[in-house]
């Protein structure tokens, strides 16, 4: 698909608010610079980490360099927000701060991630790393943004929340909860380790795809199916830093040579890998077809492996096993409780209906 095609598909952002978690580097910022290219304000959320400036910078001059970016002061568009997700209270903070500061939001693109991490220790919630930040912050992130963005979906009737999974989830076995709470010297330095860490990258994807599917579920349940909310596999974007550099095991220059390798074999590039999430937050199709809890996947040229569109694909069987879904509905109230206070999650109104709506 030309690059021109796609731009084409997506709809006119302006007057939109949107968060992109984890927007000012890889994927994420490809993300940002997409949905401000079409208009919208993109608040970048993430930590102030290395290159996170840098990020954001690029992000204003690519999209200055556009045909809308021109007519509007891109500085202004891109902004930075603070979000830590590694525990759930930083996260559920950084959300009410956000809502001090705007009093909309259309559209939040949950892509931040880690990847194969080593257990060193366990977040401040109790969790192993990549099921703390991937599932358990974006949980608390997006549960304290709720009346927000059911406020703005009352008036637009098109609210867009897209969770970006990986197809990795694929590979999970079912969710164990005593390993997912138990920090065990796993450094990273035996090539053991490796196989191990990716099986929790999985894990905190499989999570990912139970809580789509649930939230969703509840958001209809409790008529809110003016918020569309899916979730994606982005592609192969091996070009970034994701999961780089945790294990040891491997010295890094033949971790180079092994992606070098992937890259030739099953790389996309990073700006096709972020086509399938703006598709979703941002494609009027999405609302048209009444698009609710789906998995949408890239699709990409045999040879050069460039971009040819996106469609939905079926979970896996454990992805839609409705039992181990509500089991983590349950986990993760509970952990959000805990994180935050019985006080805080009743003043998020959206957030009880969702808790009192079921999930069938
Ligand atoms: N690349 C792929 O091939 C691929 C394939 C399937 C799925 N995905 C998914 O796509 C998403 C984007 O991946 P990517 O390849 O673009 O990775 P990336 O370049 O490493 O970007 C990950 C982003 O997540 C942020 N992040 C990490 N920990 C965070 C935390 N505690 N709080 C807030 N933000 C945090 C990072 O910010 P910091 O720099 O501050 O850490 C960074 O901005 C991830 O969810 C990943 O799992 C990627």
């Amino acid at each position: 698909m030309k690059e021109q095609e796609f731009l084409d598909s997506i709809e006119d952002l302006s007057g939109k608010i949107a968060i992109v978690t984890g927007g000012a580097k890889g994927i994420g910022l490809e993300t940002t610079i997409y949905l401000a290219s079409k208009g919208a304000t993109v608040y970048v959320a993430s930590r102030k980490s290395e290159g996170t400036d840098a990020g954001i910078e690029e992000a204003r001059r690519r999209v200055k360099a556009t045909d809308t970016g021109k007519s509007e002061d891109s500085d202004e568009k891109i902004k930075h927000h603070e979000l830590d997700l590694s525990s759930m209270q930083t996260a559920w903070q950084s959300a009410q701060t956000f809502k001090k500061l705007e009093q909309k939001l259309d559209i939040l693109i949950c892509n931040a991630g880690v990847s194969m991490t080593t257990l060193q220790k366990l977040s401040p919630d109790g969790y192993e790393e990549m099921f703390a930040v991937n599932h358990l912050g974006h949980f608390a992130f997006v549960t304290a943004l709720l009346d927000l963005v059911k406020n703005t979906a009352d008036t637009t009737e098109d609210g867009r929340i897209v969770f970006t999974i990986s197809d990795a989830y694929k590979q999970a076995k079912t969710l164990d909860y005593d390993m997912l709470k138990t920090s065990k010297p796993d450094d990273g330095k035996a090539l053991k380790d490796i196989g191990d860490a990716w099986m929790r990258y999985a894990a905190s994807k499989l999570a990912l795809v139970y809580s789509t599917i649930e939230f969703s579920n509840r958001l209809r349940n409790a008529d809110l199916a003016n918020i569309y909310l899916n979730a994606c596999h982005p592609g192969n974007a091996i070009g970034t830093t994701l999961g780089t550099g945790n294990q040891t095991a491997v010295h890094p220059m033949m971790e180079r040579a092994v992606r070098a390798l992937l890259n030739v074999l099953i790389g996309n590039s990073t700006i096709d890998s972020a086509k399938t999430q703006v598709y979703l937050a941002a494609n009027k199709s999405i609302k048209e077809n009444s698009v609710h809890g789906e998995n949408w996947e890239p699709a990409f040229t045999t040879f050069g492996g460039t971009y040819k569109g996106c469609a939905a694909k079926e979970y896996t069987q454990l992805g839609q096993d409705a039992e181990e879904r509500k089991k983590l509905w349950d986990v993760t109230v509970g952990a959000l409780r805990k994180a935050v206070g019985e006080e805080e999650i009743e003043s998020v109104e959206t957030l009880n209906r969702l808790i009192n709506a079921g999930s069938e």
